[in-house]
């Protein structure tokens, strides 16, 4: 089954969730941990529409360098826009399984919502160490799709369209298995953070709100699902009103390159 696609208009959905208050404090958080530091060399995996390589390379500024690197060309051309008057920031278009860079390149490596769509997670944290200098940091934040608590009336269809969903990805469960997974390619998890996203009301300038349309459009003809299914799946959830009640779970983990690479 295909996983969800970043083209032209899915990129656009992304990039206009990833706006909200909701996707801009967990990147304050992120930022938090991962602390870019001036002159610093950091690579982002998986950098999307660009939102976090641009407060990385303002943190690192001029004497550093911010390197994205992303597998779709409609999400770099945003990520380009984004960054076009910042000199250090490069961008890459490649996969997260290998990594098109020398050993010991960079100071700190970010992946924010990423690795749960890698087939190889395993393989994909070796190349992160080895990319890394002696010493360096990287910092992995993923969501555990079990954690979503949405407010619908009809349960069952709700269940299925979650369901359906969940093949929009590799693992939608992968914070259970990171840390093993860091400390197995060669890294000490030094830190590891919950970060919710709570929306206690609807309001269309939020993540679950935005997230609607996309979730829509994927599930729509899988497990049975037809387009009324989804209109009214979606209606309902918008009608909700002071009902409206959502929360999921993203988990945050910092780790130090440890020894030798494996
Ligand atoms: C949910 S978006 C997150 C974007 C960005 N990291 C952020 O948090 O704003 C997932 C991103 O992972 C990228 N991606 C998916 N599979 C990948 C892979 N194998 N290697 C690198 N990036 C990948 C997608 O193209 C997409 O830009």
């Amino acid at each position: 089954m295909a996983l969800l696609q970043f083209g032209d208009e899915g990129a656009r959905r992304i990039e206009r969730v990833y706006a909200t208050p909701d996707v801009v404090r967990q990147r304050e958080q992120v930022l938090e941990l991962l602390q870019p530091a001036v002159g610093e060399e950091i690579l982002d995996v998986g950098s999307g529409p660009g939102f976090l390589l641009r407060s990385i390379a303002e943190a690192v500024g001029p004497a550093g360098s911010a390197r994205g690197l992303e597998p779709s060309a409609a999400m770099n051309a945003m990520a380009q826009a984004r960054c076009a008057d910042v000199a250090w920031v490069g961008l890459d278009e490649g996969n997260a399984e290998a990594l098109p860079y020398s050993a010991a390149s960079f100071d700190a490596v970010v992946s924010t919502q990423v690795y749960e769509y890698v087939a190889d997670v395993l393989g994909a944290l070796v190349e992160v160490r080895r990319v890394l200098r002696p010493g360096g940091r990287v910092v992995v934040l993923d969501t555990d799709w079990d954690s979503v608590v949405w407010h619908a009336t009809d349960r069952e269809r709700h269940r299925r369209v979650m369901a359906a969903w969940e093949e929009h990805l590799v693992d939608a469960r992968l914070p259970r298995t990171l840390p093993g997974l860091l400390e197995r390619a060669g890294f000490r998890v030094v830190e590891r953070r919950l970060i919710p996203v709570f929306n206690p009301v609807y309001d269309e300038d939020t993540y679950s709100a935005g997230t609607i349309d996309t979730i829509g459009a994927f599930v729509t003809g899988r497990h049975g699902l037809t387009d009324d299914d989804v209109a009214r799946w979606a209606a309902d959830l918008r009608s909700r009103g002071t009902d409206y009640l959502f929360s999921l779970n993203r988990y945050c983990f910092v780790a130090t390159a440890t020894g030798e690479p494996p």
